[in-house]
């Protein structure tokens, strides 16, 4: 079982899908694990600390040379699997409903394509869901990067000078990212706020110390679609959203959003007269940037500064903590075959559960319900 790990091609990616860590558990399942060299660089893991724990190193083509499974980032582009095993594996981000095309070659090429976005949201498949471990980061840097971008301080300070007030900052969507945000922005000692479609986040919301600031008593406003994702929500909902929204927000320092409908572009949840009505100097960080931002205006890696107020989003806000992200993805990887090795065969054998949620191609077509059903 040869398992090869590539660098990362795509502009701005600065992970890697293997660390020195899973090298060695890799190893300790029987595998070879062969990483192309400088594959770890901007994630500060040297050639050297793979070779040493076990990895092979070499150049991309010797590389994936009869690998039977190719863990990635960002799925690679096909001509780069050339020379792996027949019906080879590979394991990454497809970003499948937007990249169809990469999935109906990888089809065609007779390659079984993975889509760690698709894993399943079940108690046992949590170790190996790399949205919720990268979101994770995500919220967490977006707070530093706001703070970072804010001409004021978080926490209050008393000093001899006078009292500096604590920054007020609202969250819009409390997923894994936004319970990560509130938390941060907690810590860094700021009055926070935070609203969500799925009201079974308000108890959460509070148990972090913050206030829960939600739409009350319009229809349909339980928001919670299949497997605890957020549906879209009425227009009634929107318009009432909206209106608290903007009563909220003029009084915010600083707004964090990480609202996403999954398949679909993120929901605008900030308008540009919203954006007029907040204070000079505030700030917002839209983590939903690269799938259509949830703030009118956003621009993937700028600072856009509209009516006083500076609007931040960066492309793949994880690759902004590329050494944590990367350790933490890698287990992922590591949980998601090692859950599956068959010690006999001496390779991953995926169940229907899992298997077949993830499984975006196999013998030529393409075979995930979930991407044939949204086509
Ligand atoms: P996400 O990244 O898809 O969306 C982020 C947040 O935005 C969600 O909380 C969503 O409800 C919210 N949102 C969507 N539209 C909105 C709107 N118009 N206004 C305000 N907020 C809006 O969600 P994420 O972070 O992936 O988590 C979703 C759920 O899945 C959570 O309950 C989480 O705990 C659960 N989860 C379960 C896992 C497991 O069991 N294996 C793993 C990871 C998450």
């Amino acid at each position: 079982m040869r398992i090869a790990i590539l660098k990362e091609r795509a502009p701005g990616e600065t992970r890697v899908a293997v660390t020195p860590e899973t090298v060695k558990k890799f190893a300790a399942l029987g595998a070879t694990v062969a990483v192309e060299e400088g594959a770890g660089a901007s994630a500060s893991i040297p050639d050297e600390a793979f070779r040493e724990a076990g990895a092979e190193i070499g150049p991309a083509a010797a590389t994936v040379k009869g690998a039977d499974i190719v863990l990635g980032i960002q799925a690679p582009e096909l001509a780069l699997l050339e020379g792996a095993q027949p019906g080879a594996w590979v394991a990454a981000l497809f970003d499948p409903f937007a990249n169809r095309e990469l999935v109906a070659d990888y089809a065609k090429a007779g390659i079984e394509a993975l889509s760690m976005e698709f894993m399943p949201r079940i108690t046992r498949a949590q170790s190996m869901d790399v949205l919720s471990s990268q979101s994770n980061l995500a919220g967490y840097k977006a707070v530093i990067a706001a703070a970072d971008t804010y001409g004021r301080a978080f926490p209050m300070m008393m000093t001899a000078a006078g009292t500096v007030q604590a920054a007020r900052v609202f969250v819009m969507g409390v997923g894994v990212a936004g319970l990560q945000a509130i938390a941060t922005a907690r810590r860094l000692g700021a009055q926070v706020s935070a609203t969500d479609v799925r009201s079974a986040t308000k108890e959460q919301i509070r148990s972090l110390g913050a206030k829960p600031v939600f739409v009350e008593n319009v229809a349909g406003i339980e928001g919670e679609g299949s497997g605890g994702y957020a549906t879209e929500m009425s227009e009634e909902y929107q318009k009432a959203q909206a209106e608290l929204v903007s009563g909220h927000i003029a009084k915010q320092d600083i707004v964090v959003t990480t609202a996403l409908i999954p398949g679909k572009a993120a929901p605008r949840l900030i308008s540009d007269a919203q954006v007029a009505s907040m204070k000079p100097g505030s700030v917002i960080f839209d983590l939903a940037v690269a799938q259509g931002g949830n703030v009118e205006g956003s621009v993937a890696d700028q600072v856009v500064e509209r009516h006083g107020v500076k609007i931040v989003g960066y492309a793949n806000t994880a690759a902004h903590l590329a050494a944590d992200a990367s350790a933490l993805f890698a287990r992922n990887h590591y949980n998601f075959l090692s859950a599956f090795w068959d010690k006999e065969a001496g390779k991953p054998v995926l169940d229907e559960e899992i298997g077949d949620t993830v499984r975006l191609t196999k013998g030529g077509e393409v075979v995930s319900e979930r991407l044939k059903k949204a086509s």
